[in-house]
């Protein structure tokens, strides 16, 4: 349970620590290669045409780096960036006040996008599309629509659950990039950059050891490198060395392995419960008590990726690596194949 409270601590935006440490520029986005190219591309051609860029969607778990690149993009294009979120958006009124609002060119960025009430989803199809906005002024036998022309601006919307938007949403972004989980080495050069910001003396081994234990999560990794330089300054010099980076996470009761006490959930139901799968989203979501589409896009993608699970078309399947890491004797017999 220490693990779990430690992990929610972790996972936690901190917006004054993350406006220092985000980066400002592509050149300093770690990572995400592919996805940066074409950002980058989208962002030059834009320019040379002195237009704004067509609508991005992004989307990928927490802590990936979603809000960044926005800000990433917004700048790059010089242009001003007006945030906001799904669930903030409340009546279409909220939603025509921050569009007629917009500069041509400006960057409106809808965080959690998949909380965005269909009614309001509604209104924002024109505008998406034609740059126009359909509101009713005046209520019963006097209600009339008006059109009102909106400036050309680009919508960055973000979301971690891509599962939950609807498809007339979904097919107006002619951008849509993911994001995924980080290597352990992309992820120590996120620890060492971050480093360097705060002044930290750190060997390149330690930040490693941070890096492998992020669950593949810059937002997890900055946390954790502020939680070992505390325990550096108090129990040590200053200086974070590998050692001492070993020591810290240990204190922090922090998995080897970087996983959560919801992952582990999942690779135990299925493991135990299920006797290694195969087993379907509906019954282990049950068995964990959490939303199936969360398990698909929050969870699952990082245990697939370090090969905890496999994704069958007749259900998850538990690997050999989760029965180890649970210290549970692979189920011999019930998956020959996988264990
Ligand atoms: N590629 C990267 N290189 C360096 N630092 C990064 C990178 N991506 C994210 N970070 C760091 O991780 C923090 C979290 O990133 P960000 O807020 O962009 O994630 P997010 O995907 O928007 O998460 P959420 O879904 O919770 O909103 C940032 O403050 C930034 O410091
Ligand atoms: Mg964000």
């Amino acid at each position: 349970m220490a693990d779990r409270r430690m992990r929610d601590v972790l996972n936690q935006p901190d917006a004054a620590w993350e406006q220092t440490l985000r980066p400002a520029g592509f050149e300093e986005f770690v990572g995400q290669a592919r996805v940066k190219e074409r950002l980058e591309i989208t962002v030059a051609a834009a320019r040379q045409r002195g237009e704004p860029m067509d609508h991005i969607l992004l989307s990928g778990p927490p802590g990936l780096g979603k809000t960044t690149l926005a800000h990433i993009l917004a700048r790059a294009m010089n242009a001003n960036i007006r945030c906001t979120s799904g669930p903030a958006i409340e009546k279409a009124a909220d939603l025509a006040g921050l569009l007629t609002n917009l500069e041509p060119g400006d960057v409106l960025f809808i965080d959690e996008i998949h909380r965005l009430q269909k009614t309001i989803e509604e209104y924002l199809y024109p505008a998406m599309e034609d740059f126009k906005l359909d509101i009713v002024i005046d209520q019963g036998p006097n209600a009339r629509s008006i059109r009102i022309d909106l400036p050309r601006f680009t919508l960055i919307g973000a979301t971690t659950r891509s599962g939950l938007l609807t498809s007339p949403l979904l097919t107006r972004f002619p951008i849509r990039e993911r994001l995924d989980y980080y290597t352990a080495e992309d992820l120590q050069q996120v620890v060492l950059r971050a480093a360097r910001i705060l002044g930290v003396r750190m060997d390149s081994e330690a930040a490693f050891e941070i890096a492998r234990r992020s669950r593949g999560t810059p937002r997890i990794a900055n946390n954790l490198l502020r939680r070992v330089r505390d325990y550096a300054q108090v129990r040590g010099d200053g200086r974070i060395t590998r050692e001492l980076a070993d020591r810290a996470l240990a204190m922090l009761e922090i998995d080897e392995d970087g996983l959560d006490e919801m992952d582990k959930r999942i690779l135990e139901a299925v493991v135990v419960k299920f006797g290694g799968g195969p087993v379907g989203i509906h019954s282990l979501a049950v068995a964990v008590g959490e939303e199936p589409d969360t398990i698909e896009e929050v969870y699952e993608p990082y245990l697939i990726m370090e090969g905890y699970l496999k994704r069958t078309p007749q259900g998850r399947v538990a690997t050999d690596r989760a029965a180890k890491k649970l210290g549970i004797q692979p189920a011999r017999g019930t998956q020959p194949t996988l264990f």
